[in-house]
């Protein structure tokens, strides 16, 4: 929410160093449409969609068959990666229009939705440092969105990450590098958007080649906690760098350990849960050699650690 409403421009305004998009190029990811419309631009390769900004037409659109089940409706806006609905068949589409559109689940992030082709394969989530023209690949990760095991129940933030190198092979890499992610750099230069900072595509490896499902302009919550425990840099070294427009290739290594994070949530979540339950017992997970217990929604209440939101800790070893 700060990039994408303008914390960089802002720093830049007063002569800070700051290592992120400005508010035009975050639009990659605050708004699907936008998104979707540069993809198609670019020859980037994503799922067919159309958008629309009135329900009427969304759900008229549906109900005429143009489109095969299941399909994807997406919030345009943020929405706490909690704005995409995989749909079954027609009545649960015309749900998730009526619930986005209409009765503004999501607030303002409904004004208008897309709707789009459901991809089948494997996720990945695929990260890179960029200063706008060097782009520098972080090592991939998967994510779990489904809130229980076995991938059932709606999807969420992530509720846990992996990542180890063969989740990506040299040659899909390659592919992704070259047909995604420089191409995105380039066509967002070309629009008028240079692009700086984290750009992460959450990708799906298709039968027919990677896709793109969406762009993040940041890390991924929770690929951070397996990413950056491998990270044999200084991060520090790195944003700095990315702030002078002078991103070097010696700066970033990695380690070749496979890391895996899962996530303590709330009871409830992602729908309504209870806050302010103790925590206990971090300091002995975390005393595990090689472990680390992130803290995501937690806060402290007279001297107690109590959880303050639906994904309370990341877990990670
Ligand atoms: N884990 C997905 C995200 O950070 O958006």
């Amino acid at each position: 929410a700060p990039l994408v409403n303008g914390i960089v421009d802002r720093f830049e305004a007063v002569g800070l160093r700051v290592a992120g998009p400005r508010r035009g190029a975050a639009q990659l990811e605050g708004s699907k449409v936008f998104a979707k419309d540069f993809m198609q631009r670019h020859r980037i390769p994503t799922a067919r969609y159309r958008s629309y900004g009135d329900a009427g037409a969304a759900m008229e659109a549906l109900r005429c068959g143009e489109y095969e089940f299941p399909v994807v409706v997406k919030a345009d806006g943020l929405a706490a990666g909690k704005g995409v609905l995989i749909c079954q068949d027609l009545r649960e589409s015309l749900y998730a229009i009526r619930l986005v559109m209409e009765e503004r689940k999501f607030g303002a992030a409904g004004d208008r939705v897309v709707i789009e082709e459901f991809l089948e394969g494997e996720e990945v989530s695929f990260m890179v440092f960029t200063d706008g023209n060097r782009v520098l690949s972080m090592v991939p990760s998967q994510d779990h969105k489904a809130i229980y095991d076995g991938d059932k129940g709606p999807n969420t933030g992530g509720m846990g990450a992996y990542s180890v190198d063969w989740i990506l092979d040299q040659e899909i890499r390659h592919q992704v590098m070259k047909e995604i992610i420089e191409a995105t750099i380039q066509g967002m230069a070309s629009d008028g958007y240079p692009f700086a900072g984290i750009l992460y595509a959450g990708l799906m490896l298709t039968s027919d080649g990677p896709k793109v499902l969406e762009f993040n302009v940041r890390f991924g919550d929770p690929e951070t906690q397996v990413i950056l425990t491998r990270l044999n840099s200084d991060l520090l070294e790195i944003f700095w760098s990315i702030a002078e427009g002078k991103l070097n290739p010696s700066e970033v290594r990695w380690l070749e350990d496979a890391t895996v994070c899962i996530v303590m949530a709330a009871s409830g979540y992602p729908g309504p849960y209870e806050k302010g339950m103790p925590i206990r017992g971090i300091e002995k997970a975390a005393s595990k050699s090689h472990t680390e217990v992130f803290q995501a929604g937690t806060s402290i209440r007279e001297n107690i650690l109590v959880s303050n939101g639906g994904r309370v800790l990341g877990v990670t070893s």
